[in-house]
């Protein structure tokens, strides 16, 4: 069995029931990878409840008060993520149309979305044969091939971007990125 095989048999087996999983709407998985940006997945969960009830649409999210949506993210800290956010939304509906970009390259265009939420749209909505690379990824792919590559130098992103895809094996983007981050946080867990 390859990498690819045992972590995706290993994450459907244990993995955690966590709404964002269960959708493939660009707009909810976009608000949860903001929301969980420095924050825990059970400390980010009730918000992402009350985010995705209040504003089931990125259109009710872009005609929200400022106010409203402060409000609710009381508590998260780092308030300039929602500031971002509500503009992001603002932004998506009025050039877009309310249609999120359907691309790894076009959804790093949009305000507050770096590499890592481009690839996790791109591959969760979109299939996209992109790698996600977070802390859980460096880590599992570290121990798993024994690299000891410093995770803060300037090419340690490419080289491990490069390693994840090569352990891809150009299969199922959204289920692998899901597995090795999944892996990451409940098993291969910081020392
Ligand atoms: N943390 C960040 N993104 C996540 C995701 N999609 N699933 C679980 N934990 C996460």
């Amino acid at each position: 069995m390859t990498f690819y095989d045992r972590i995706t048999h290993w994450y459907l087996i244990n993995k955690r029931d966590l709404p964002w999983r269960k959708t493939s709407d660009p707009y909810a998985i976009w608000l949860s990878e903001i929301m969980l940006q420095q924050t825990r997945v059970a400390q980010g969960l009730p918000y992402f409840e009350r985010f995705i009830s209040t504003f089931p649409t990125v259109f009710d999210l872009a005609k929200a008060d400022e106010e409203q949506v402060l409000k609710l993210w009381q508590g998260l800290g780092y308030y300039s993520r929602a500031r971002n956010m509500h503009k992001t939304a603002q932004i998506v509906v009025i050039e877009f149309e309310g249609v999120f970009p359907s691309t790894y390259k076009e959804l790093l265009l949009l305000k507050g979305v770096g590499e890592y939420t481009a690839a996790a749209i791109a591959s969760f909505s979109f299939n996209e044969k992109v790698n996600v690379v977070d802390g859980n990824v460096f880590r599992v792919i570290a121990r798993y091939l024994n690299i000891t590559t410093d995770i803060s130098s300037a090419t340690a992103k490419k080289e491990f971007a490069a390693l994840a895809n090569e352990l891809m094996e150009n299969r199922d983007s959204a289920l692998f990125n899901q597995a090795i981050m999944e892996f990451g946080a409940l098993q291969c867990v910081p020392k």
